[in-house]
């Protein structure tokens, strides 16, 4: 009853309305996997973020199932170039793996509780651990074009949330502790497979913005000040959704541009997503040797 009331909520997506969303998107991946016996029943799943859509070539050749977003209900579709919007269902070192390969933004006009249909989804389906990554800038001085920084802390300020309205309490709790979001044994193999791919791997703390444009120098010195190492546009709400259902959460950020008050040249798309085709490369060669144990 107390629903009924809610219609504070712009996009009306929330509660009972919620549930059957997620239910609806989780059975029609399900159903594209049907005639897949070896696919079914994933337990890992990685989001792929502007430029990486490489780390596709993780996943054995055959067999494979591609879904595009639009084929999955409720899923929103992304608009910007570099997110295919594709969700690939392959085995990574033997196991059924979900690659969610693009996703959408929430400053292309979505709720966060749009934004994370499809990870909800693939939580329904059983997914116990989620790998996410993306593309941000170097608040840290020390940071380089190209680098990864494996994501041990965040600040959310995109000034939403994909938590609220009434808690869906078959998922999770409505009260989602976060201090230790980020799972230490996973960062842990995370820096080990790093150290055996000869991938240099930078950590700290990812801050959340709601874009879509890039930051001011202020912006830039006040991030800093509050104890970012990059800024980006996305992540935030997947790891809100995850830990509200108690997945392991890894998240790797491929660090495109140098994002210090000082930078000499303003930030593009572009550059972006060259960068990101550059880190791309080293991501890739530490997944290759993180997933087997990941899907262990
Ligand atoms: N700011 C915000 N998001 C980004 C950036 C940036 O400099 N680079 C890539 N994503």
């Amino acid at each position: 009853m107390q629903e009924a009331r809610l219609g504070a909520l712009p996009d009306g997506i929330y509660g009972q309305e919620l549930e059957r969303r997620i239910d609806q998107a989780a059975n029609a991946i399900r159903d594209s996997l049907r005639h897949q016996p070896d696919l079914q029943a994933p337990r890992l799943a990685i989001v792929l973020g502007s430029g990486l859509g490489d780390v596709v070539e993780l996943l054995d050749p055959e067999p494979r199932v591609r879904i595009a977003y639009g084929e999955i209900p409720n899923v929103p579709i992304g608009s910007v170039g570099g997110h295919a919007g594709e969700l690939i269902v392959g085995l990574a070192a033997g196991r059924p793996t979900l690659v969610l390969s693009g996703r959408t933004h929430a400053y292309e006009g979505y709720s966060q509780r749009e934004v994370t249909m499809l990870v909800r989804a693939c939580l329904a389906l059983g997914v116990r651990t989620l790998v996410l990554t993306n593309a941000s800038g170097g608040l840290n001085p020390a940071f380089d074009a190209g680098e990864v920084m494996l994501i041990n802390d965040t600040i959310n300020l995109s000034g939403d949330n994909p938590l609220v309205g009434p808690n869906l309490e078959a998922l999770g709790p409505r009260f989602v502790p976060m201090t230790d979001a980020f799972d230490a044994d996973l960062r842990r193999l995370a820096r080990a497979a790093a150290g055996r791919a000869g991938v240099q791997l930078h950590e700290g703390v990812y801050i959340m913005l709601s874009g879509p444009n890039y930051e001011t120098r202020a912006e830039l010195r006040m991030l800093r000040a509050l104890g970012g190492d990059a800024v980006g546009m996305s992540t935030v709400p997947e790891v809100l959704v995850a830990r509200h259902a108690g997945a392991r959460v890894l998240a790797f950020s491929l660090v495109t541009n140098k994002a210090t008050e000082d930078v000499d040249h303003e930030v593009t798309h572009e550059e972006v997503l060259a960068m990101g085709k550059v880190g791309a490369a080293r991501l890739v060669a530490l997944l290759r040797e993180l997933l087997p144990e990941l899907v262990a």
